[in-house]
């Protein structure tokens, strides 16, 4: 199956964790029936100071007419916030992506990484956030001048019913028993509009017990009980907050993965974490988080949830014997990003000839 894939690197560390990624998708390409071809697709902070756009309606072209886009990350430190941001959000509305699935998951060999004492381990960390990705305060609708500014949360019924739908059909096809929607329903009217279409929408799904719960509240259940979550759905803003939170309970934020994701359309695949300036250029940035966007995006775009299974078996595999310094254990040994994907890639070739 011949699938074009368009690659965002970015900046800082995308540069380096996309190339990992690639890794495995050229281990895919050869040891399955699926033919990758690969197409850059540039943005970001270095290509809007080339050529003055972050996201050139070039590359765009490139991203609308591939199968999937992967995408590193973006933004640099000696530029004024958002204009290299610009051209995620850009995408994500552009290509309607209003699916942003966020899994939180620890793995068992990290346990010993996780932040936690046992007993808030509990039964272990595996959940997915749902967080809605085209609407809410990230819209960017508002002004700023001297005086004022202001952004408007807007959220609309179409917006919030179909996040909501398809959260309740993932957790019903993941077998969960609970879904939570988090919200800020005691102060803002948005919020209020949604928890109403929440419980309309839930309605439909009466084995799935509903829950809703304040964001404030919800950032101290994520530490005190993060094993009683199965798919929580949520607001833009929210999910972008609570999965960086989510992402350092299973080990760092180099571990999370994202699908940006329209069903059935181009969707984009990308850590959830940033350039992270601090480490860049020094090939130790963990590829992981990378290289699980890949796992999504075998499940989620390319209909492939086995080989989406044998990625993850190959991550856990390797994080048996080697750990990147983010989540380093002296009892294995010290990896550095190209070593880390080198060895998962190795993995999932085992795994692939099987
Ligand atoms: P960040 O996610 O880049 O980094 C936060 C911390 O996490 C840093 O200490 C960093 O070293 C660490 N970290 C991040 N990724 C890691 C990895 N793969 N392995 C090990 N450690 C990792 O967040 P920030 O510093 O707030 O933002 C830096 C830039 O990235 C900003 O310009 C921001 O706007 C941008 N950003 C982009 C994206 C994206 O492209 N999707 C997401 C978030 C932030
Ligand atoms: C993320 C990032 C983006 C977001 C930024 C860089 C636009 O933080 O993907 O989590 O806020 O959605
Ligand atoms: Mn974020």
């Amino acid at each position: 199956m011949k699938k074009i894939i368009a690659v965002t690197h970015g900046d800082g560390c995308g540069l380096e964790v996309v190339e990992e990624g690639i890794k495995i998708l050229k281990a895919i390409s050869e040891y399955s029936d699926f033919d990758f071809e690969f197409i850059n697709a540039p943005a970001g902070g270095k290509v809007w100071k080339d050529c003055g756009e972050s996201l050139p309606e070039k590359t765009f072209e490139i991203i609308k007419n591939s199968d999937a886009l992967l995408f590193g990350a973006i933004g640099l430190p000696d530029l004024p916030p958002g204009i290299a941001e610009t051209a995620i959000l850009k995408i994500r509305q552009d290509l309607d992506l209003y699916v942003n699935m966020r899994p939180i998951k620890l793995y068992n060999p990290l346990r010993d990484r996780c932040p936690l004492r046992d007993e808030f381990i509990g039964k272990g960390i595996d959940f997915t956030i749902i967080r809605e990705n085209t609407e809410g305060i990230y819209k960017g609708i508002g002004e700023i001048s001297d005086e004022r500014a202001e952004s408007v949360m807007l959220y609309t019924k179409k917006g919030c019913e179909r996040i909501m739908r398809y959260a309740c059909e993932f957790a019903k096809k993941n077998g969960h028993k609970k879904i939570t929607s988090v919200d800020k329903a005691n102060v803002i009217k948005a919020s209020q509009f949604w928890r109403n279409i929440f419980h309309k929408i839930g309605e439909d799904y009466p084995d799935l017990e509903k829950e809703d719960v304040y964001i404030d509240a919800f950032c101290q259940w994520l530490i005190r009980a993060p094993y009683s979550y199965e798919t929580v759905v949520t607001g833009n803003m929210f999910g972008d907050i609570t999965s960086d939170e989510g992402a350092f309970l299973i080990g760092s934020l180099g571990m999370a993965a994202s699908g940006n994701i329209n069903p059935g359309n181009v969707s984009m695949y990308e850590p959830i974490h940033g350039s992270a300036p601090d480490i860049a250029g020094k090939n130790i940035a963990n590829p992981i988080g990378t290289i699980l966007s890949i796992k999504l995006m075998m499940q989620e775009s390319f209909n492939s949830p086995e080989i989406g299974f044998l990625i993850e078996k190959s991550v856990e595999e390797a994080l048996n014997e080697g750990r990147t310094i983010d989540i380093e254990n002296k009892a294995f040994k010290t990896l550095t990003t190209r070593e880390m994907g080198d060895l998962i890639v190795k993995k999932l070739i085992n795994l692939l000839k099987k």
